[in-house]
């Protein structure tokens, strides 16, 4: 593990201006700098890099990060060797086994991988070695050339077979790799036994967990890794460095369930196949796969299992969606898996059927309709009802649109009625002069402001609250932790509240963004602050104005607090169930609640 301080210090002393630079050229355009973006193609430059945020985005693919997401992006660096390339070009000391490098974690993982390693050598040399699994593969129709490029193996019947693999069978690494499992007895046995071996890698080619297929029937079919120090299944994808050029010349990536789909898609020249492993599809997942290409097909078994992982993949990819790329979804028929259809009609047929793939768009509308009879208008009112979880969610701002009128349609209403009832900004056709205070102290109508803006009238408190914290940290001293505690429990809120606490030990508070985005690399609220980010990058928020807009969201964060306490009270009183002090405070509140009011309206 980096320290986080040592990845701070070098977000403080990159520029990244002239870190890009060394890699494209870019053109000063006002405060910014721009470029024809790296990460697709385009004629007119959208890449936009910012010296004071250390920041780069690209308004046309969404690309965006710090310097060490550059490197990781442009050079397809892991995180660790990206940290350290630019360690180097600053000539910083490439901080490997200093101890302020906090080793062990780094140490374990490496020691990890070796073993891990190991246990995939032994595996492969088992399978040559065994008939009966090679057989099995054979039956399965898998070729030599194939097994090997996937490194398959085969781990053998018995109880202790890694003893011969490694030196010591009693070292703690075998079971912190999940290789080996202890029992109460402290008796010590293979996790794997009897089952062709598939090798799980990272994008660098390491080993970090196996999938586990039993011979012919028993249970369970498959057995998988536990998650460990360097496995965790939510954000990994087999097949992935196998595929990689394969994604690379096709701009496409198909996501299927099975290694067996993966391998046998791969065989018949279908290269640019992963899997999910044994779990659903994650955001983290489509955002990954969505960096190497353009497309992604989710292709899934026909079956009632299959068409669940198709609604998971695509409810995990509403948040990565941009309106330069797509997400389709292959439904093959209901007795075939990928595996089994390649094998039956082809490599053409597949490739066919994954251009004409459903568009996630049609699925999506399709799915929220499920069992909604639209001929009624209750019917048509679910339908609305549950886009509502669904359609706001879309990251991409024209297919969301597009989406929008598309529901309108089937729904019975106009788009603008849609807009409307989903808690959307209406179309831009309809947009009135827009004032970014509802209550009133703004400007509603005298001055229009510049578009593209409304969508930030409709934009959640939390949400709001983390961009202004996030242009201007440093006003989070101003938040009280009560305020933010009574909203919704989002992922904004979670932020905001890191946001605080972040703050409070005065490290950050000086910090350039990207050393915040780095903050939050590979936490539970990188999304959310990325969301953000990029809600500023494009203009949402005023930076002029942080404090005054921050001012008026503590009001109303206020006022929602006094609204919600007043009901409480009110209800108390009316069941007779209030105290003495219940007119009191009922009086204090309303004062309060009064005063918020006219100094907002004044
Ligand atoms: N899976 C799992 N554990 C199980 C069953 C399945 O982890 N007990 C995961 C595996 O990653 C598997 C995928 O789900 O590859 C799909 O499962 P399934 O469709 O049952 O298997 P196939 O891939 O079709 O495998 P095979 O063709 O070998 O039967
Ligand atoms: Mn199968």
């Amino acid at each position: 593990m980096i320290p986080q301080a040592f990845i701070q210090d070098l977000i403080a002393r990159v520029d990244i201006v002239e870190l890009i630079q060394r890699y494209i050229p870019l053109k000063k355009a006002g405060a910014n700098y721009s470029a024809c973006c790296p990460f697709h193609n385009e004629k007119s430059p959208s890449f936009t890099v910012s010296p004071s945020k250390q920041f780069y985005h690209c308004f046309g693919c969404g690309a965006h990060g710090t310097a060490i997401g550059f490197l990781m992006e442009y050079s397809g660096l892991g995180f660790v060797d990206a940290v350290k390339d630019l360690a180097q070009q600053m000539g910083l000391e490439v901080p490997d086994d200093g101890p302020a490098f906090s080793g062990p974690a780094r140490e374990q993982q490496r020691s990890l991988i070796d073993v891990m390693g190991t246990a995939a050598r032994f595996y492969r040399e088992q399978l040559k070695l065994n008939p009966r699994a090679i057989d099995y593969l054979k039956r399965r129709g898998l070729t030599g050339d194939i097994a090997a490029r996937f490194g398959i193996g085969f781990a053998p019947e018995g109880w202790q077979n890694l003893d011969k693999a490694f030196p010591k069978y009693d070292e703690p690494a075998l079971a912190e790799a999940g290789l080996v499992i202890d029992n109460d007895a402290g008796r010590r046995y293979d996790r794997f036994r009897d089952r062709i071996m598939f090798p799980i890698q990272d994008a660098k080619g390491n080993v970090i967990a196996f999938g586990g297929r039993i011979l012919d029937a028993g249970e369970p079919k498959y057995l998988n890794s536990p998650e460990t120090p360097l496995f965790e299944k939510g954000r990994e994808l087999y097949g992935l460095p196998q595929a990689r050029v394969g994604i690379r010349e096709t701009g496409t990536v198909i996501v299927v369930e099975g290694y067996m789909d993966v391998v046998a898609l791969a065989q018949f020249g279908v290269a640019n196949a992963v899997a999910t492993l044994g779990t659903a599809t994650t955001p983290t997942h489509v955002q990954k796969l969505l960096r190497q290409a353009d497309r992604l097909v989710f292709c899934f078994d026909g079956d009632k299992a299959g068409r669940k992982a198709a609604r998971r993949g695509l409810e995990a990819s509403l948040p990565h969606l941009a309106d330069d790329k797509s997400v389709c979804f292959l439904f093959l028929p209901a007795e075939h898996d990928p595996d089994s259809y390649v094998r039956e009609h082809g490599a053409e047929a597949f490739q066919l059927a994954a251009r004409n793939a459903t568009p996630l768009g049609r699925f999506l509308i399709d799915s929220m309709a499920e069992g909604c009879d639209l001929a009624t208008a209750e019917g048509r009112a679910h339908l609305v009802h549950n886009a509502k979880e669904m359609v706001p969610k879309i990251a991409a701002p024209v297919l969301r649109l597009q989406i929008v009128r598309d529901l309108a349609q089937v729904a019975q209403l106009s788009a603008e009625e849609t807009a409307t009832a989903l808690g959307l900004a209406p179309p831009p056709r309809a947009a009135k002069p827009y004032s970014p205070d509802k209550f009133g102290k703004g400007s509603f109508g005298k001055k229009p402001l510049p578009p593209p803006e409304p969508r930030v009238g409709v934009v959640p408190l939390e949400r709001q609250l983390l961009r202004v914290l996030l242009a201007q940290p440093r006003l989070g001293d101003r938040v009280p932790h009560e305020l933010v505690a009574q909203l919704p429990a989002t992922d904004e809120r979670a932020a905001v509240m890191a946001i605080i606490d972040a703050g409070e030990d005065g490290s950050l508070l000086d910090a350039p963004l990207g050393a915040w985005i780095e903050h939050f690399r590979d936490s539970s609220h990188e999304a959310a602050v990325v969301r953000a980010m990029q809600s500023i990058e494009e203009g949402y928020v005023d930076e002029s104005k942080l404090e005054v807009s921050l001012t008026d969201l503590l009001e109303r964060l206020e006022l929602q607090a006094i609204e919600a306490e007043l009901k409480t009270l009110q209800g108390l009183i009316a069941s007779g169930r209030a105290n003495s002090d219940a007119a009191g405070r009922l009086g204090a509140l309303l004062a309060k609640k009064q005063k918020l009011k006219s100094g907002q309206t004044a």
